[in-house]
């Protein structure tokens, strides 16, 4: 038995729900360029779920159930006043609170295929919920209740801010939420699979992506572009800041991917929403540092800005808080989560691959008093 070191290239299922093909990134087989520019969040949630985009009738539905699923319950509100709250994390709170969520979930145990598909609702309309809960709590800030009438992107900057955003912002989150709601098999997905493949709950599939997303190699990624960018703090800082880096062989975050060639097919979305925002907001220099810091990681090193580097000066712009930027890719990817859960439930097998042992062999039991 011989290791793949990270599983690289190991096909450990079948999929019908993403697919990346020669750079190429599709969702049900709709190419992510055509959904960016048109779909919005919740056409891709159906997508996703469904394996066709909706009609009319079947859109209008989806946002109804998540408009009426999307109040918490009063004692997940509650129980983030009980945390230390100026040493946690968000993505440390957020993956708390959907284990507790499942608590508050009368069918939480049930495993049939309606309940779950109530489950894959609630968790989708009640994420966003917590994560502006959340960022209000902590400030001090009472949370705001959703509304009924807005869509999923307006309703979580409204339920952050308390006001109700420009279509300006509304657009952009709802473009970065289409980028990031799946992507074949990454970490955070596998985790999810791997923990459902046991027949758990769907509540407990989540929250383990969750703790998978929040590392620094994967989705936590975004949140340390935006500290490199405060670090550098100037266009004329990049060149040494990153020959220091490189010298020290250090990874630059947002830079690199397993599957990807030549480059990730979200990334340009984001740079080009990034140049926008930040000339409107007056702060291109975040724009333009990150352009130079581009140039010089893939001249130097020849790896491609991931999904992760722009959509860092992307959030900056619509003024949400740094450590919100993970949380913010969790509101997204709980629609793919949810997508392979259900399609793991679907066609099951426990997920139990070998390892290939390094450690000493034919050892011999040696009572306690005679070792040394
Ligand atoms: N900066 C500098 N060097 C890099 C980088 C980077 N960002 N990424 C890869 N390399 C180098 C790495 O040092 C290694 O070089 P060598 O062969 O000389 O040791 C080579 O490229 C292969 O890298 P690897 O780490 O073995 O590649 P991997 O497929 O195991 O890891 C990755 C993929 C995305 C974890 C990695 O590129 C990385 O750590 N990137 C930075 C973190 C990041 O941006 N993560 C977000 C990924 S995309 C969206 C998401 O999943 O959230």
């Amino acid at each position: 038995m011989t290791a793949t070191r990270g599983l690289e290239g190991v096909v450990a299922t079948t999929s019908a729900i993403s697919s990346i093909i020669d750079d190429v990134l599709t969702y049900a087989g709709y190419n992510i360029d055509d959904l960016a520019e048109h779909a919005s969040f919740e056409e891709v949630i159906y997508l996703l779920w469904h394996g066709k985009l909706p009609n009319q009738a079947e859109l209008d539905e989806l946002t109804k159930q998540l408009a009426k699923n999307s109040v918490l319950p009063q004692g997940v509100l509650d129980h983030f006043k009980t945390y230390p709250i100026d040493k946690v994390h968000p993505m440390g709170a957020i993956r708390t609170a959907v284990s507790l969520l499942g608590l508050y979930d009368e069918e939480q145990e049930v495993m049939d295929e309606a309940a779950n598909y109530n489950k894959a609702i609630r968790l989708q309309a009640q994420l966003p919920a917590i994560v502006a809960a959340f960022s209000r709590i902590r400030k001090g800030l009472e949370p705001v209740a959703p509304k009924a009438d807005l869509g999923l992107a307006a309703n979580f900057l409204y339920m952050l801010t308390g006001n109700e955003p420009d279509a300006v912002a509304v657009h952009s989150l709802n473009t970065a939420l289409v980028l990031h709601a799946d992507h074949e098999l990454n970490a955070s997905t596998f985790t999810a699979r791997v923990c459902v493949a046991t027949l758990s709950d769907v509540y407990s599939g989540v929250t383990s992506a969750i703790g998978a997303l929040k590392g620094p190699l994967h989705g936590g990624a975004n949140e340390q572009v935006m500290k490199m960018l405060s670090e550098i703090g100037d266009v004329a800082n990049v060149e040494s800041y990153l020959a220091n880096k490189f010298a020290n062989k250090e990874k630059i975050m947002g830079f690199g991917h397993r599957v990807y060639q030549n480059g990730d097919p979200r990334a340009k979305h984001l740079k080009k929403m990034s140049k926008e925002l930040t000339a409107m907001t007056g702060e291109p220099k975040l724009y333009e540092m990150s352009v130079k810091i581009e140039e010089i990681v893939t001249s130097t090193k020849g790896i491609p800005a991931n999904v992760d580097f722009y959509s860092a000066s992307v959030y900056d712009s619509l003024g949400i808080d740094h450590d919100l930027f993970t949380p913010i890719f969790a509101v997204s990817r709980v629609s793919g989560w949810i997508a392979h859960i259900l399609e793991q439930y679907k066609n099951n097998r426990i997920i139990r691959p070998r390892a290939e042992y390094t450690g000493p062999n034919k050892q011999v039991y040696v009572p306690i008093e005679q070792r040394a």
